[in-house]
């Protein structure tokens, strides 16, 4: 039995998604929600969703042990970040060991990195002109996205692509293969 922890920071369209494609497996139960942002609209999906959330701190989390007492006390044992902002401290990523994983909305290892998430990231492959873009599904480790690789899925950018419609394409992606990605990875 997985019992999955979702991370997230702000608007959770993923966080749903993820939710609701396991909401009728038997081997796979998302049990908790968590964010540092308590105005994150995402806790009030998971109310909708019916799935506990816990809130906290950017200090508790790197400086306590409270984020992992939460974890532990829900039987977690695997972590999915999607739009999770800030890094994943030490104390977790030991109790954790290749099992927490990101998403990021750029083909990395180019995008990546301290401050790149939302539009900043599509603002930056715009302005590089690249001909694509994609989503990457990693493993967390103590570096901002530099985890190994688990996916990659790729999309064009036509000229007339705004950070915007590069960020609704991605989000597609996301959609698309984010739930399969981590089902495959708990099969195996
Ligand atoms: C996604 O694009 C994800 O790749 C990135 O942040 C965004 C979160 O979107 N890390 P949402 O909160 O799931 O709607």
């Amino acid at each position: 039995m997985y019992n999955i922890a979702i991370f997230a920071s702000g608007n959770g369209s993923n966080a749903q998604r993820i939710s609701e494609y396991f909401i009728e497996n038997e081997n796979v139960h998302i049990a908790l929600i968590l964010s540092n942002n308590p105005n994150a609209f995402v806790l009030e999906r998971a109310k909708n969703l019916k799935i506990p959330s816990f809130v906290f701190s950017s200090k508790e989390l790197k400086e306590t042990d409270r984020v992992l007492n939460k974890l532990k006390e829900f039987n977690i044992n695997f972590i999915v970040l999607a739009g999770f902002l800030l890094m994943i401290p030490k104390n977790i990523i030991t109790a954790f060991p290749e099992k927490i994983i990101n998403i990021h909305p750029a083909l990395l290892p180019k995008y990546g990195g301290k401050g790149m998430y939302g539009d900043i990231v599509h603002e930056a492959v715009i302005a590089a002109g690249e001909a694509e873009s994609g989503i990457s599904i990693h493993y967390v480790n103590e570096h901002y996205d530099e985890g190994n690789i688990i996916f990659q899925a790729k999309c064009n950018i036509e000229k007339n692509d705004s950070p915007k419609s590069l960020a609704e394409k991605v989000h597609q992606l996301e959609y698309r293969f984010f739930s399969e990605i981590i089902e495959k990875l708990l099969i195996v």
